[in-house]
């Protein structure tokens, strides 16, 4: 066992609200072990924050029509307050726009840059001449190799998943202005993977670097160190650790080149972690310093599958490369959550949003986690649904877990006015661990012992479902116990055997009010309060039970009086959970009616100079009289007063508009056209009209009362 540990979890992009994706993804879990940890009496600091660089950020605020600051401004805010209400209990929620998250990335790049880490290398990136900027991988969009999606992106296409570069796209497009972008040479710094490939392929499979034994790969998952060698197979390459942008990490100033170039946000997100916990030990008088230097420090990284790569191999490299650093000695990444059948997307809006649900669930926050950790996707992906929401409660958490809790509670306050009864610890009962097994006081102890170290044991190997299971088994035992034995029953005949039965339910419930505390901290809480128990403040409340529990005492004591029963879960009822459903199948329809209405636009024709345009001479006029043409479908022969000369024009609106409808309309007239003879009749100007997808024509029209003849443009 380390003497300390420090946990990290994936810093959120700032850039929208976090879904239940992201919480059974690497929070959710990061919390549990974390609390856990505490309630072991273990030293640990759990870090997160916003990643508030790189694309994610300047795309949204392009969406939004409004700064990068403001965008990680509201997010940052928005996704703090989320995680308190969902009780996420980080050490410290930092952000990566912090002053001393700047410095320390700086730091980083001039040790691995004094180090000869890096190579300059000047390579041809694609570059938007209309806006006169490179081009991040998110800002190209084309078409896939792979699937033909045609929105694929420079870096990835969602449409089938595969992992793209910019060149791969066919027929590539700037997103910021439609054209297509052209490659220009420019400087960047790549940090040499490839020299790093061996030493970190040794470590992800055997755990040892410089043989030294730094971490049990047998503890790893199997999808992790499959993804890792995945990509040691294809061979590292060097990877640019710089960018041309205007918004992120500055590349430290006296270094020659660096105007205009930012640190890639992958180099800078991950050095997050360490600008936190800095940032975590000034506001706490402690040093920063071993959590990331010391040997007896395990640090652990929890992320969701698509973060792997980053934790596993790059970040190690960086790490190493800079040197005096631990690494980490797992990485327990989960698999994605699916929603109702179809992938989880913040952009498609098919997500269940956590400040949604705290506002619309208040109070039920936990039946929100409890679902999260039954629905975890620790080994493959899973999925959430509201009919399985609803049944996890109903079924486990009101029918098992509050059930045996209000029933201890009102027993205890029936029978014995609220204090826990002294008991003959010899006398026999019914075990509630197996139907018609002979149950003795302190064997029952014993084996509430062996669950919470089998708990314990699973939630430091990350099963954290397994772990659950096994707390909820603790109940589930409470509820046969009083089954089994019936006190309702036999109180009256047998008050000894029923004053054992009800003392060790109130020790189960205590038991629970620990054990339940790393997956339902509110609930836990509630749970103490109403066994008049000091709350517990996660120092090592865990292995003070267990220590109890092993010498056969009990961890409440006779004649302790217990407070007054609370509410601790009711049932959702059908109606709350169809109100769900049908929000999501609003999105589904909005989304469905978005696409449908898809507008195919004409493109855009070749680029015009300035000097073309203002050759071109258009005037305001009035339509004064309209006529059929003779022998023409398509022709009106409209008469078109211009303020300093009325015209003839022939115009080709006829299978669209009658005469009568037309006359009267101010209309845009292009006045310097060449005269064109059509079906015998000098037409002498040009009506402008706009075309819509299914050819229907519409009059561009001066705003109403405009003097015919005035110049537009
Ligand atoms: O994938 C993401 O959401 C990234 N913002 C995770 C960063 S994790 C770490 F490196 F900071
Ligand atoms: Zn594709």
């Amino acid at each position: 066992m380390k003497k300390r540990y420090l946990v990290t979890a994936a810093l959120p992009y700032a850039n929208g609200p976090l879904h239940i994706g992201h919480l059974a993804g690497a929070y959710l879990p990061s919390d549990i072990y974390v609390r856990y940890l505490r309630l072991m009496g273990r030293e640990v600091v759990f870090v997160c924050g916003s990643d508030e660089h790189g694309a994610a950020i300047t795309v949204k605020a392009r969406k939004e029509g409004t700064t990068p600051r403001a965008i990680v401004d509201k997010y940052h805010e928005m996704l703090k307050d989320t995680f308190e209400k969902i009780g996420i209990s980080f050490d410290i929620y930092h952000r990566t726009s912090a002053l001393i998250h700047h410095q320390t990335s700086q730091d980083f790049f001039r040790t691995l840059n004094a180090n000869g880490e890096f190579v300059e290398e000047t390579t041809e990136q694609y570059y938007d001449e209309t806006v006169g900027q490179f081009l991040a991988d998110r800002y190209i969009v084309g078409t896939c190799p792979v699937c033909a999606n045609p929105d694929a992106y420079g870096d990835q296409c969602e449409r089938c998943g595969s992992t793209l570069s910019p060149n791969d796209l066919i027929e590539p497009r700037s997103m910021l202005s439609g054209s297509a972008p052209v490659k220009r040479p420019t400087k960047h710094w790549f940090l040499r993977l490839d020299k790093h490939e061996n030493w970190l392929r040794e470590w992800i499979n055997t755990g040892k670097v410089d043989g030294k034994t730094l971490h049990d790969p047998a503890a790893w998952k199997n999808h992790v160190l499959g993804q890792c060698n995945s990509w040691l197979d294809q061979g590292l390459q060097p990877r640019a650790m710089t960018r041309d942008l205007d918004w992120g990490v500055d590349v430290p100033p006296e270094i020659p080149g660096s105007e205009g170039k930012k640190l890639y946000v992958w180099l800078d997100a991950p050095i997050g972690y360490i600008s936190a916990t800095k940032q975590w030990a000034i506001d706490h008088n402690k040093n920063w310093e071993p959590y990331w230097k010391d040997e007896d420090t395990a640090l652990i990284h929890f992320i969701g599958k698509d973060n792997i790569v980053f934790h596993c191999l790059i970040f190690p490299a960086i790490l190493k490369a800079h040197g005096g650093f631990i690494l980490p000695v797992n990485v327990p990444a989960n698999q994605f959550l699916n929603l109702e059948g179809r992938k989880l997307s913040t952009s498609k809006n098919w997500a269940v949003w956590v400040h949604e649900y705290c506002a619309e669930f208040a109070g039920q926050e936990d039946v929100l986690r409890y679902n999260m950790v039954k629905k975890m996707p620790e080994q493959a992906d899973s999925e959430f649904t509201w009919k399985g929401f609803q049944e996890t409660n109903n079924n486990e958490l009101v029918n098992n877990l509050a059930n045996f809790v209000n029933r201890v509670m009102v027993l205890t306050h029936k029978y014995y006015d609220g204090l826990v009864p002294v008991v003959d610890t010899e006398r026999a009962f019914k075990s509630g661990w197996e139907a018609d097994k002979a149950g003795q006081y302190n064997e029952e102890l014993a084996l509430l012992h062996a669950k919470l170290n089998e708990m314990g044991a699973q939630v430091e190997r990350f099963n954290f479902r397994e772990a659950l299971q096994l707390a909820m088994e603790i109940s589930g035992a409470g509820n046969a116990l009083l089954q089994f034995n019936e006190p309702w029953k036999t109180v009256k005949d047998d008050p000894e055997t029923v004053k054992v039965v009800m003392n060790l339910a109130v020790q189960y419930v205590a038991v629970l009010s620990v054990a339940l505390r790393p997956f339902l901290p509110f609930s836990a809480a509630r749970l103490r309060s109403m066994l008049n128990l000091p709350a517990l403040e996660e120092a090592g409340d865990l292995l003070d039970m267990l220590n109890e529990l092993v010498e056969g005492n009990p961890v409440v004591q006779p004649r302790h009086t217990l407070g007054a029963p609370a509410h601790l879960f009711s049932r959702i009822p059908d109606e709350v959970i169809q109100a769900q459903i049908d929000k999501l199948k609003a999105t589904e329809q909005a989304q469905a009616s978005d696409e449908g209405a898809t507008v195919n636009f004409t493109p855009v024709k070749d680029t015009i100079q300035f000097d073309d345009f203002a050759k071109i001479d258009i005037r305001t006029g009035t339509i004064l009289s309209a006529e059929k043409v003779a022998k023409s479908k398509k022709l009106l022969k409209l008469s078109v007063d211009l303020g300093f000369e009325t015209r003839t024009i022939l115009s080709g609106i006829a299978e669209h508009f009658s005469p009568e409808e037309v006359v009267g309309k101010e209309v845009v007239v292009l006045a310097n056209l060449a005269p064109r003879v059509m079906m015998g009749t000098e037409s002498q100007g040009m009506i402008l009209l706009a075309e819509d997808a299914e050819g229907k024509l519409g009059f561009v029209s001066p705003e109403s009362g405009w003097q015919a003849g005035m110049s537009v443009g």
